[in-house]
C-alpha cells in the first residue's frame, strides 16, 4: 500500500503523544515518563522481533519493509527513556550516573541494552547494509540479546507483581522458539518455494 509507511510512522508516534499529554497530569511526572518510555521501548522491540516470524508464517515478504522503521522506534523510545534518567533523575551528573550504573544491577542491565542498541540504530541504513554485508547480519542478531536484557532489566526492577515482565518473557520465549528448525518447518515462504 502506497501510504503504509507514513501511516506506520505516525502510528508509532502516538504513544509519545499520549505520554506527552499524560506526563503533565501524573502524580510523579519523571517516574511516569521513565516507566512509559521504557515500556514502549520494550513494546517496539517485541513488535520488531515479530516481523520476521510473521513474514515466514504468512509468506508476505513486504513486511520486511517496516522492520527498519520499527527498529528505529525502539531506539527512539529507549533514547528518551535513557535521557529522562540521565537528565531529570541525575541532572546530567556523570559521577551520579556512573554510581547508579555500577551499583544498581537493573540500571547496569538497562544501560548495557541501550549501549548495544546504538550500533544497531547507527547501521540501520542501506549504505551500512551494503558495506557490512554478512557482518551486518551478525551484528543485528544482537537484537535478541538486547531483548533478553530488556526483559531482565524489567524483572530486576519490579518489586512485587511479576505479571507484566513474565508476559514479556513469555513472548520472547515464543519468538526464540519460532527460530528453531522445528518451527521453521511451518514457514509459508519456504513451503511455497519448495512447491
Ligand atoms: C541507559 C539505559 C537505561 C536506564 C538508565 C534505565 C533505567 C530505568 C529506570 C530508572 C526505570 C524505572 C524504575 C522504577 O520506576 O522503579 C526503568 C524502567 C523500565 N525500563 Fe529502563 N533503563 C534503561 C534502558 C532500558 C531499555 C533499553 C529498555 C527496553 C528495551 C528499558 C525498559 C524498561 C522498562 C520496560 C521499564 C519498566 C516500566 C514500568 O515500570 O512499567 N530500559 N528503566
Amino acid at each position: 500500500m502506497r501510504f503504509s509507511k507514513p501511516i506506520l510512522f505516525i502510528t508509532c508516534l502516538l504513544p509519545l503523544l499520549w505520554i506527552a499529554i499524560s506526563t503533565g497530569q501524573a502524580v510523579n511526572p519523571i517516574e511516569f515518563l521513565t516507566r512509559q518510555t521504557g515500556t514502549w521501548a520494550l513494546n517496539f522491540l517485541m513488535i520488531t522481533l515479530c516481523v520476521t516470524p510473521l513474514r515466514r508464517l504468512t509468506g508476505y515478504g513486504k513486511l520486511l519493509l517496516y522492520r527498519r522503521m520499527l527498529g528505529l522506534y525502539v531506539f527512539f523510545y529507549a533514547f528518551i527513556h535513557a535521557v529522562t534518567f540521565f537528565v531529570f533523575d541525575h541532572g546530567l551528573d556523570p559521577a551520579a550516573i556512573l554510581h547508579d550504573v555500577i551499583k544498581r544491577p537493573f540500571v547496569t542491565i538497562g544501560f548495557l541494552a541501550f549501549i548495544l542498541l546504538i550500533p544497531l540504530a547507527a547501521t540501520s541504513n542501506q549504505a551500512a547494509i551494503k558495506k557490512l554485508k554478512r557482518q551486518w547480519q551478525a551484528l543485528h542478531k544482537l537484537v535478541y540479546l538486547i531483548a533478553s536484557l530488556g526483559v531482565l532489566h524489567y524483572f530486576w526492577l519490579v518489586k512485587k507483581d511479576l505479571t507484566t515482565p513474565l508476559i514479556y518473557a513469555g513472548i520472547l520465549a515464543i519468538l526464540f522458539l519460532m527460530r528453531t528448525p522445528f518451527a521453521r518447518r511451518f514457514d509459508k515462504a519456504k513451503l511455497q518455494k519448495n512447491t
